[in-house]
């Protein structure tokens, strides 16, 4: 079957994530063990130096755990029972369960990835975990499925720095949000400028490091979008390993690059939609009637 042509540069980057993680959807966890944010095997540090460990939290389920997660969102997310969370670029449901742990079964959460073997990998585990308030659609971030104010809270692990536009999907998070609703959202970010050579390849991209942005213009980005209250819970510094910077660059490239000023971080960061909170009021939402909710398939 001949592939559409795909004209625009954001579309493009678009379809490239979705096919790297598909590919990591369906294969061995083991090998996206080794991978610089689950693209391409190559060195376990920067997987090691991203991932953070996940298996003490409660709700883990190893299953859902591909080792894509540059941060622990739920750890700081502050949900509470009952809550609605809605989490970005879900991939397999891994910060799902944990939430789930968090509100309940009177809770509800949603996860969201535009990756259709990723959502049907997070399907099969919340069907084999036997939850019924945990919803995986398929869909963008940056124009999500959703209708308006219905989480309580937004959570997403390393996603955002894989989207072109970063701004349309703050956008959408402020959307979805109820009033006083806030998010914790765990990301890649930069300071200082990448090599050329880094910034333009196709695995770094989907490495979750060209795509990122600088650090400030992030924070400023969710101020744009209306978030009061914006602030870094964490912060890690991440090292690209001499095996990986070896592929782009000369021994004297790599020297400049570690000497340089250039920082790449994992930040898990907080903001909060302004308003008094509507915790407790119910969301105007029924799982059944989502997008691409399929009876007995985890969802619904
Ligand atoms: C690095 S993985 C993180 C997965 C998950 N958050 C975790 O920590 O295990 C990024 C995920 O985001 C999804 N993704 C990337 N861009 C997206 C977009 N524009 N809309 C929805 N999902 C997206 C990918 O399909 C992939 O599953």
């Amino acid at each position: 079957m001949e592939m559409p042509q795909v004209h625009d540069e954001s579309a493009r980057l678009k379809q490239l994530v979705r096919e790297k993680y598909s590919q990591i959807a369906q294969q061995d966890v083991a090998v996206n063990a080794a991978s610089c944010c689950g693209a391409t095997p190559s060195s376990k540090e920067v997987y090691n130096i991203m991932m953070d460990d996940y298996s003490q939290l409660n709700g883990y389920a190893q299953e859902a755990d591909l080792g894509l997660g540059c941060g622990l969102p739920t750890a700081f997310a502050q949900i509470q029972a009952g809550d609605t969370v809605v989490d970005l670029g879900s991939g397999a449901g891994n910060d799902c369960f944990v939430a789930r742990h968090e509100t309940g079964a009177e809770g509800k959460v949603i996860g969201i990835d535009f990756t259709p073997a990723m959502v049907t990998k997070a399907r099969e585990n919340a069907f084999k975990l036997g939850y019924n308030n945990v919803e995986f659609i398929q869909g963008d971030i940056d124009n999500m499925p959703l209708p308006a104010s219905i989480a309580d809270v937004v959570v997403s692990n390393c996603v955002l720095n894989l989207v072109p536009n970063k701004a349309a999907v703050m956008t959408e998070m402020f959307r979805v949000l109820k009033a006083g609703g806030h998010f914790s959202v765990s990301d890649v970010v930069l300071r200082g400028d990448l090599p050329e050579e880094l910034r333009n390849d196709a695995t770094m991209y989907a490495g979750c490091v060209a795509g990122a942005m600088q650090e400030s213009d992030y924070l400023a980005a969710l101020q744009a979008a209306g978030f009061e209250e914006v602030q870094v819970q964490k912060r890690k510094t991440i090292t690209i390993p001499r095996d990986i910077l070896a592929k782009y660059l000369d021994a004297a490239g790599i020297n400049a690059f570690e000497k340089g000023t250039t920082g790449i971080f994992s930040i898990t960061v907080f903001g909060k939609k302004p308003g008094s909170t509507q915790r407790g009021v119910k969301a105007k939402v029924k799982l059944s009637e989502l997008q691409n909710c399929r009876p007995n398939t985890g969802c619904c």
